[in-house]
């Protein structure tokens, strides 16, 4: 019989969510029939990332490591539907923990992203924001690679030192710029071709005035907004979208599940040649997954945040 240590919600997040909004709970989970096997975690992101301990599923074999979406929990009992393998190609010297990252559901985010929904062009100016994160320093590398001139904004000035390190032609501290909206005109004076935006909010609402003519909006995320407990309102976003004939285009990463081994060659391609480098703020110890997602809300992470359990 094995224990499971299980995460759960105990309290729905009133505002910014709190360490008391979580619990954490011991399950026995039962013995394995067949068809099923037995994953323990490795490393945990919100799309947590495990090894197979016990199987009783011909499809899979004790050792294996794969991508699951199974919630915080250290034990978790699958029927093998909905699990992902690693590439299989994947180098012995490449932290698997990647997996969860450049080389997984964030870093094919950015990539679908720029390609299906910006449809940038070489030349273009790219402006991307939360751009030392997970997501965003993938979106910049990538524009970069495809002959982009590339602008990120970010929390804090080692992170902006970090997006010039990695290749980012301008970058800036959001939160020490005296104005958003000159800050984003200094970086390009000519306006912006393409916007990639994680954070949505005010932010969006001064970066749309900044898009040129044709301008074209990939809504990836809103983390400005996840946690109100009153809804933003702020200026409506009609009169530069008709006057500058813009397109502006919500997405989910999972529209190109068809073309998830794509996504993932290439990224792992290019990080093997080192044209997209890879930074993960590891946390150790399961115990620290509520205080390790608090942490990333309010920006303490460098690229991708992850446990290792
Ligand atoms: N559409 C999709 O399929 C999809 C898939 C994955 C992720 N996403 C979204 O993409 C975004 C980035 O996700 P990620 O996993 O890469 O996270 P991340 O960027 O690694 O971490 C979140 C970052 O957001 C920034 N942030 C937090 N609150 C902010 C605020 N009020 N204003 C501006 N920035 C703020 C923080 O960086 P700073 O220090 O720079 O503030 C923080 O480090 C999120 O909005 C997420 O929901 C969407």
């Amino acid at each position: 019989m094995v224990t499971a240590k299980v995460w759960v919600l105990k309290k729905h997040f009133e505002g910014f969510p709190k360490s008391s909004d979580f619990d954490l709970k011991h399950i026995e989970l039962p013995n394995l029939k067949d068809g099923e096997l037995l994953l323990e975690s490795v490393f945990l992101s919100v799309d947590p990332y495990m090894r197979i301990v016990e199987s009783k599923n011909p499809d899979f074999t004790v050792g294996v490591f794969v991508v699951a979406r199974s919630g915080w929990r250290t034990h978790f009992i699958s029927d093998g539907k909905d699990l992902r393998a690693l590439p299989p190609n994947w180098p012995e010297s490449l932290p698997r923990s990647l997996a969860l990252g450049t080389i997984g559901m964030p870093g094919l985010t950015a990539y679908f992203g720029l390609l299906e929904v910006c449809k940038m062009k070489s030349g273009e100016t790219v402006l991307v924001n939360a751009a030392a994160g997970a997501v965003g320093s993938v979106v910049g590398q990538l524009a970069k690679i495809w002959g982009c001139k590339v602008v990120g904004c970010a929390g804090s000035d080692d992170k902006v030192a970090y997006l010039k390190k990695i290749g980012f032609d301008e970058a800036f501290n959001y939160k020490t710029v005296a104005s958003l909206d000159e800050a984003l005109r200094k970086a390009s004076p000519d306006g912006y071709d393409c916007f990639f935006d994680n954070v949505g909010g005010e932010f969006t609402t001064v970066a749309i005035n900044q898009m040129k003519t044709y301008g074209r909006i990939a809504l990836c995320g809103a983390i400005s907004q996840y946690n109100d407990s009153v809804p933003q309102k702020g200026p409506y976003v009609q009169m530069p979208m008709i006057f500058k004939e813009l397109q502006m285009e919500g997405f989910i990463v999972s529209r190109w599940n068809n073309r998830w081994e794509e996504g993932l060659n290439t990224m792992l391609k290019w990080v093997m040649e080192g044209k997209v480098k890879c930074h993960e703020q590891v946390t150790e110890g399961f115990e620290n997954m509520p205080a390790a997602f608090i942490g990333m809300l309010k920006g303490e992470n460098l690229g991708k945040a992850v446990i290792k359990v």
